[in-house]
Order: C-alpha cells, then sequence, then structure tokens
C-alpha cells in the first residue's frame, strides 16, 4: 500500500512538471481557512501578487505577515457576521471569493450518534458561512470568481459509502446551493464552480497522497483560466467536469 502510494505520488508530480503554472496579478481575494492546509497555501502563493483578506478561525502562527495581507479572525460556527466585518469586506472589493474552510466534525458520525447541535453547526461552517460570504461580497460589484472548494464525499454520482452524515451531506448541500447560484449569477460575468482539490495531505486529512501545495498551484492554475464553461459545474484539479 506505501509503495502503492509513493508511485502514483511520483506519477503526479512528474506528469505535472511541465505543466504551465499561471500567476494570478493585482486583484483583491479573499481566501477562508487560510491559516491551514489548502487555504494556506494558496494564502502563502497568491499574496505574492495580490491583496488578500486572509479569513481564519483559530490559529494565525502559520501565517507568514506581509502589507497585503488583511488578516480576520472569524469563527463560522455561530454565523455572527457583524456589520464591522461586512463593511471590511465591502470597502475591499473583492474580484475573488476563494471559499476554502471546512470543518470535518467528529470523527464518529453513524447514523446512530447524530448530534443535531453538532450537525448545524458543521452545516454553518461549511454552507451557510460560504453562502453569506458570497452574499455580502456580491454587494461590492467587483466580483468575478467564486470558488467553493467541495469534496468527492459530497458528491450524490460517486459516494457509495454511508456514515460521515456531517462532513458528506453538507457538501452535498455546497454544491447544491452553489448551482443554485450559478444560475442567479448568469448574465453578471460572474463565474461560480465547485472544485474538488483531490486527496490532500492536510489536517483534515493525514493520509492524503498529494501536498496542499500543488493542489493550490492547480487551483490557481483554473482561477487563472477564469473558464466561463466552469461556472455552475464542479470541476477537479486537472480540470475535468465531474457529476454532481
Ligand atoms: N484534504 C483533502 O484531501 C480534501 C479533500 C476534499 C476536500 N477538501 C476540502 O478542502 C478544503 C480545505 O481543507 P484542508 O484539507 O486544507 O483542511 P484543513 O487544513 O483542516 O483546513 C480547514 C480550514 O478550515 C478552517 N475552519 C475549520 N473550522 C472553522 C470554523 N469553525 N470557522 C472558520 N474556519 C474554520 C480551519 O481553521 P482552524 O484550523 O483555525 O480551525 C482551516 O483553516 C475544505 O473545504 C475541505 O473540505 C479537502
Amino acid at each position: 500500500m506505501g509503495i502503492l502510494k509513493t508511485i502514483k505520488r511520483k506519477t503526479i508530480l512528474l506528469s505535472n512538471l511541465f505543466s504551465k503554472n499561471f500567476i494570478i496579478k493585482d486583484k483583491n481575494i479573499i481566501i477562508t481557512g487560510s491559516n491551514s492546509g489548502i487555504g494556506l497555501e494558496l494564502l502563502n502563493k497568491l499574496s505574492r501578487e495580490n491583496n488578500i483578506i486572509a479569513l481564519v478561525n483559530k490559529s494565525l502562527e502559520n501565517i507568514n505577515y506581509k502589507k497585503n495581507i488583511k488578516i480576520i479572525q472569524n469563527n463560522f460556527e455561530n454565523l455572527e457576521f457583524d456589520e464591522t466585518f461586512i463593511e471590511e469586506l465591502n470597502d475591499f472589493k473583492p474580484n475573488i471569493l476563494i471559499n476554502s474552510a471546512a470543518n470535518f466534525g467528529p470523527e464518529n458520525q453513524s447514523l446512530g450518534d447524530i448530534n443535531f447541535k453538532d450537525f448545524q453547526k458543521i452545516i454553518n461552517i461549511n454552507v451557510l458561512a460560504p453562502l453569506r460570504l458570497i452574499q455580502i461580497c456580491l454587494r461590492s460589484n467587483n466580483l468575478r470568481q467564486i470558488m467553493n472548494i467541495t469534496s468527492g464525499m459530497g458528491s450524490l454520482t460517486n459516494s457509495h459509502d454511508g456514515g460521515y452524515y456531517y462532513y458528506r451531506t453538507s457538501k452535498t448541500m455546497l454544491n447544491s446551493i452553489s448551482k443554485n447560484i450559478a444560475y442567479d449569477l448568469k448574465n453578471k460575468r460572474i463565474n461560480l464552480f465547485c472544485l474538488q482539490p483531490g486527496n490532500v495531505k492536510t489536517k483534515m486529512n493525514s493520509s492524503g497522497i498529494i501536498s496542499a501545495e500543488f493542489s493550490a498551484q492547480k487551483i490557481i492554475n483554473i482561477l487563472g483560466e477564469d473558464n466561463s464553461n466552469f461556472s455552475g459545474k464542479l470541476i477537479d484539479i486537472n480540470s475535468k467536469i465531474l457529476n454532481w
């Protein structure tokens, strides 16, 4: 199993050695979950040439402070977005919103153990917070792209397991809401899509195959393409359109 994983990882890296890496410049970008995993790598790369609002939950120690990064702390658990927060986001005039933050919830999420308070918290973090942020960012009229990072576990077509109610169904709901919003944004020249980041080694997935750095660059390549054909769609990091 270990050898297979290593071969798979090396094959992925090799096949991408010669692929072109996009650079996104001079944009105002909001990244949620930017103190960890994929969000942190997106922050590291995108903060080289863009202004960033880094939305973080708890710890800040992983972030390399720069003057073009504004860090705002907000725990999405209770959906508390006060007027100061909303004003800060509007004044920033975001061009791109990346919803990367998500919470897997407790390991035990089997049918008999569902705790509805915990379930609601995960829905707040993984679904309603991204929705609220989209609502807020749309106010300033500068938004051009919204990327909601989802998971294969939320796929109705490709999920063949039970359990993991909080995480799985929250991602399914995020997919559904994203598709809905994309219809509402048609004719506004705003692309909204859901992205599966791959099997990435992060705090959430310690057995991931690819690095967060690798996944983040692929995500940036897709954002750099700014392809309206992706709007309302679910794609993977190789720009392949997937079934919901
Ligand atoms: N890794 C994978 O293989 C994989 C696969 C499919 C999809 N994804 C998706 O990729 C995205 C990034 O995940 P990751 O793998 O990079 O995991 P991660 O390292 O655990 O990052 C998750 C981020 O979400 C934030 N977050 C958690 N609870 C929050 C809350 N209550 N309020 C605000 N922010 C909160 C975390 O902040 P704190 O650390 O401060 O709590 C962290 O920054 C997620 O949407 C995840 O579902 C990952």
